[in-house]
C-alpha cells in the first residue's frame, strides 16, 4: 500500500491557535484526508513545541510551573484542532519523556561524529523569537518579525557545525533531492545560501532553563530549535537508538509557514544529513494570513479566533473559506466580511443552491434514476478532467485551483439545468427529463466525493440527501470517481445545507 507522511510544525504552546496558525494545520489535513480517500496509509504529524524561554516566563507570570502551563495550553490545541476536525494521527508534545530522551541520544550521536564544539557566543536576540538575529537581519535594531529591541546577549555554549553543510546544501536544493516549493521560497533559500556563509549554529543555552539537559553538561540546555525539529522523527515513535527509524519515514511533504523556512530549510536537512538519515523530500512554505497587510499574530494583537469564525460559519465552511481565499504559498489578507461574501457565493447560492434545485426537481417522481444508455459525453468529458486536475493540483498542493474548479463545475451545472428546463421535461419529455437529473444526481455524488477533504461532514450529509451514503462509504477514490454506474432511488430534501447569514 502506498504511504504518504505529512507533517506540519509544532505550535508554540504559550498561546491557543489563532485563524492563521490554524492555516498550516487545516490544509495538512486536507492533504491527509485526500490521501486517505485514495486508499493511501497516511501518516498526519502535528503536535506542541513546549520548551525555551517564552513559556517559562509565560508560566512565571501565571504563577504556576512551567509543566502545568503546557499541559494547559497543550490541551487546548488539541480541543481546537478536534473542533476543527484535524485528524491528526499523532499528536507530539516536546515535553513527553520520550522525545526528551531521543533529543539527548541525538545530541551524543552528533557529538560521537565530532561535530559539536565548545564555544563562547555573543549576539543580538529576540526573546519572542528564541533566536539570535545578525545585525544585518535587524530593522533599527528591532526583530523584523516582533518588532522588539533584540538583546544583546553573550554566552559559553556548544556549536553544531552547521558551516560545514553550506555546501552540500545547496547541492540537495538545487538538484531538488530536496524540493522546496513554491519556486520563489526555493530561490530565496538559494541566494540565501549562495550570497552568504553559513556560521555553526549555537545548540544550547546555558540562560533558558526550560528545557532539555545537554547529556554531557546538564547545567546547558538544548536550543529549542534543535529539541522542536527533532520532534519530526520521534513522532514516528523513533527513540534515537536503532538504526531503523519507521517505515513511514522520510516524509513526503512538511508544510510550513514562511517565517520558519530557514530553520526547515538549512538546520533541518543540515541535521539530518550529519545523522546520515534520509531527507524529506518535500518542504512546501506556504505564505501569511494577514489583516491589512500585516502577518496575523498573537504578539501582533490582531489574532482571530478560530473557533469564533467556526460558530458563526461552521466548521466545514470555514475550512473550505480558509483554503478558496487565496492561493496556499501567497499571503493573503482576510476579513470576516470577505468570507460572509465568499460563504454566500460560493456555499449558500452555490454548492447549496445547486443540491436544494436538483433533488426538488428529482422529488417530482419516485421512480429511481439509473444510469441512461446514452451517457451524457459532455459531462463524463468534463468530469474525467476535474479529477484529472483536482489529483494533480493536489500534488502542487494547489487548494485554491481545486476549489475554483468545483466552483466552475457547479456553475456548469447549473447553466445545465438552466438549458435543460427539467420541470418542462417532467412534463413533455419524462424519459428526457429522468436522464437530465440522473446527471445531475450523478454530478452532485462527484461534487460529494470532490469536497470531501475540505468539507468531511457537508459531504456526507451530500451523500444522506441522495440516498447512497453507505454504499458510497464503501468505496475508494478510485471506483467513487468513475461517471454513470450509481443508482439513485431515495432522494430526500435533508436540511439545508449552508443556511443564510
Ligand atoms: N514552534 C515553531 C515551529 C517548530 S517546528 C519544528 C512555530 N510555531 S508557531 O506556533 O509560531 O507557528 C506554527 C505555524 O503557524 C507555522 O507554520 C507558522 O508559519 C504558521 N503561522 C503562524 N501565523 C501565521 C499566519 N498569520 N498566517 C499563516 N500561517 C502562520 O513556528
Amino acid at each position: 500500500m502506498k504511504k504518504f507522511y505529512i507533517t506540519t510544525p509544532i505550535y508554540y504552546v504559550n498561546a491557543k491557535p489563532h485563524l492563521g496558525s490554524a492555516y498550516t494545520t487545516i490544509a495538512a489535513d486536507v492533504l491527509a484526508r485526500f490521501h486517505r480517500m485514495k486508499g493511501e496509509k497516511v501518516f498526519f504529524l502535528t503536535g506542541t513545541d513546549e520548551h525555551g524561554a517564552k513559556v517559562a516566563q509565560a508560566a512565571f507570570k501565571k504563577k504556576i510551573k512551567p509543566q502545568e502551563l503546557c499541559d494547559q495550553n497543550s490541551a487546548k490545541y488539541q480541543e481546537v484542532w478536534d473542533t476543527l476536525k484535524i485528524s491528526y494521527d499523532n499528536f507530539i508534545r516536546t515535553t513527553n519523556s520520550e522525545h526528551e530522551a531521543m533529543v539527548s541520544r541525538i545530541l551524543e550521536r552528533l557529538e560521537n561524529k565530532n561535530l559539536i564544539y565548545k564555544d563562547t557566543y555573543q549576539g543580538l536576540y529576540c526573546v519572542d523569537c528564541e533566536r539570535y538575529y545578525t545585525s544585518k537581519e535587524l530593522i533599527n535594531g528591532e526583530c523584523p518579525i516582533h518588532r522588539k529591541k533584540a538583546i544583546s546577549l553573550s554566552e559559553d555554549c556548544y556549536f553544531f557545525k552547521l558551516s560545514i553543510f553550506q555546501q552540500k546544501l545547496l547541492k540537495i536544493i538545487k538538484s531538488s533531492k530536496l524540493i522546496v516549493e513554491p519556486i520563489e521560497r526555493r530561490n530565496e533559500l538559494l541566494s540565501f545560501l549562495e550570497r552568504n556563509k553559513l556560521e555553526d549554529l549555537a545548540i544550547s543555552r546555558t540562560n533558558v532553563k526550560w528545557g532539555i539537559s545537554l547529556p554531557w553538561e546538564p547545567k546547558q540546555t538544548i536550543y529549542v530549535w534543535v529539541d522542536a525539529l527533532l520532534n519530526y522523527l520521534s513522532g514516528l515513535g523513533w527513540n534515537g537508538e536503532t538504526n531503523r527509524i519507521s517505515n513511514q519515514w522520510p516524509p513526503d511533504v512538511q508544510l510550513l509557514g514562511k517565517d520558519i523556512l530557514r530553520f526547515h530549510a538549512v538546520i533541518w536537512p543540515a541535521l539530518l544529513l550529519a545523522l546520515d538519515i534520509p531527507l524529506p523530500h518535500k518542504l512546501y512554505i506556504h505564505g501569511f494570513f494577514t489583516i491589512n497587510g500585516q502577518k496575523m499574530g498573537k504578539s501582533m494583537g490582531n489574532a482571530i479566533d478560530p473557533e469564533e469564525m467556526a460558530e458563526v460559519f461552521g466548521v466545514d465552511a470555514l475550512r473550505w473559506l480558509m483554503l478558496s481565499s487565496f492561493p496556499f504559498g501567497r499571503d493573503g489578507d482576510i476579513s470576516q466580511s470577505k468570507f460572509y461574501d465568499k460563504y454566500n457565493a460560493d456555499l449558500c447560492n452555490g454548492l447549496g443552491n445547486l443540491l436544494r434545485r436538483v433533488l426538488a426537481l428529482a422529488e417530482k417522481s419516485s421512480d429511481t434514476f439509473g444510469p441512461s444508455k446514452n451517457i451524457e459525453q459532455k459531462f463524463s468529458k468534463e468530469i474525467k478532467i476535474l479529477w484529472k486536475n483536482y489529483e494533480t493540483s493536489f500534488d502542487k498542493l494547489k487548494f485554491e485551483a481545486i476549489t475554483t474548479s468545483i466552483q466552475d463545475f457547479i456553475g456548469f451545472c447549473d447553466r445545465y439545468i438552466d438549458k435543460n428546463e427539467p420541470w418542462k421535461l417532467f412534463k413533455n419529455d419524462f424519459d428526457q427529463y429522468k436522464d437530465v437529473i440522473y446527471n445531475l444526481l450523478e454530478s452532485l455524488r462527484h461534487i460529494a466525493w470532490l469536497v470531501r477533504p475540505f468539507m468531511p461532514d457537508k459531504s456526507e450529509e451530500i451523500l444522506k440527501d441522495l440516498g447512497i451514503e453507505s454504499s458510497e462509504k464503501k468505496k475508494t477514490l478510485m471506483t467513487g470517481k468513475q461517471w454513470g454506474r450509481t443508482s439513485f432511488e431515495k432522494i430526500s430534501l435533508g436540511k439545508v445545507l449552508f443556511p443564510r447569514l
